[in-house]
């Protein structure tokens, strides 16, 4: 296991956030040791926001064992999910195609129930691995209380494996599949950001709503509303949580959207 101080904006995609000890966890030993003091779960960091302070707590990164995977048998939580739709497509299994292009590692995709209008990540599991109160858990997928994008997982669980659903299906139309996905996602930005900031409200794009009031382009420092898609906050450079706290205000007082983001601390 490895133990260092670093910066969480280095470890997050919109490149901004604090320092925190970070601790790779590779075992089930490096688990249990990791975990016997206050932490928070980094995934891949595609949903956070870290304030500039950093976090007091320590910050587990799964890797080792736990990101290796069997298709057919469990998936750990640490396993990229980009790699993953691209290996299942590869090898003639369809069921993730609709989670193209979204850059979570498969535990922070389970926590936030990631998806696309094409599909969400609840639809492709077949049991959760849980680690919580110092055991592992086995749960399915029903028993997690999953919606859009959110999910009930045991308080201070962290995922560790999954098993998934899928079918095989021809190549042909698995590939189909996934061009039609990732045309609907061209027009989002491709400079750093945490994907979408804030949920969109029921019958609602919140993207719209945002670029209707004209708020595209309106920036504080570094951080800018995407003059692609409303509803992605870009850090165009040296945005700090500070920038981007006082960005989300300013849309928050214009309209009543709710935040998609997780906020750390
Ligand atoms: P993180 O951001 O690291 O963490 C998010 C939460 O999950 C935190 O609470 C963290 O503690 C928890 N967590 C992480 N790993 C574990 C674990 N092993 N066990 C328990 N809890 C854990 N989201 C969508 O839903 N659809 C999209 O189309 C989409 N597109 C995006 C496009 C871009 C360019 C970007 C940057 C983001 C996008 N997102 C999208 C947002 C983001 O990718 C998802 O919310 C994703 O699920 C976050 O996963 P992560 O591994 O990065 O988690
Ligand atoms: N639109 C605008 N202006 C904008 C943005 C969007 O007019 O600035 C319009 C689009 O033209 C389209 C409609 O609003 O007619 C919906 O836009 P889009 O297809 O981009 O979908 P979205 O609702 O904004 C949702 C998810 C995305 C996901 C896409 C694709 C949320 C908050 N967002 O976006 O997820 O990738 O659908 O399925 O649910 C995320 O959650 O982080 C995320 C990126």
């Amino acid at each position: 296991m490895r133990v260092e101080r670093v910066l969480l904006k280095d470890y997050t995609t919109l490149g901004v956030g604090g320092p925190a000890e970070l601790w790779t966890v590779e075992t089930q030993e490096d688990l249990l040791k990791a975990t016997e003091a206050p932490y928070r779960v980094l995934g891949n960091g595609s949903n956070l926001l870290v304030m500039d302070e950093g976090v007091p707590e320590r910050v587990l990164r799964l890797a080792g064992e736990f990101a290796t995977y069997d298709l057919k048998g469990w998936v750990g939580a640490g396993v990229l999910l980009p790699l993953l739709v691209q290996e299942t497509a590869r090898q003639g299994f369809s069921g993730l195609e609709g989670l193209l292009g979204i850059p979570a590692q498969v535990g922070g995709a389970v926590k936030m129930n990631a998806g696309t209008r094409f599909g969400e990540v609840a639809d492709a599991l077949e049991a959760v691995e849980i680690f919580h109160e110092g055991r592992f858990h086995v749960y399915l997928p029903q028993e997690l209380g999953f919606g859009y994008r959110q999910s009930r997982l045991p308080p201070g669980g962290i995922v560790t494996r999954v098993r998934l659903k899928l079918k095989e299906r021809p190549l042909e139309e698995i590939r189909r599949r996934m061009a039609e996905v990732d045309a609907a996602r061209k027009g989002q930005p491709k400079r750093k950001s945490a994907g979408c900031a804030f949920k969109n409200p029921p019958g609602h794009s919140a993207g719209r709503l945002i670029d209707e009031r004209g708020l595209k382009g309106l920036r504080v420092g570094d951080a800018m509303v995407s003059l692609e898609h409303g509803n992605f906050i870009v850090n165009l450079g040296k945005a700090t949580a500070k920038d981007v706290v006082e960005l989300l205000k300013r849309i928050q007082e214009e309209l009543p959207l709710e935040l998609e983001w997780e906020v750390w601390p």
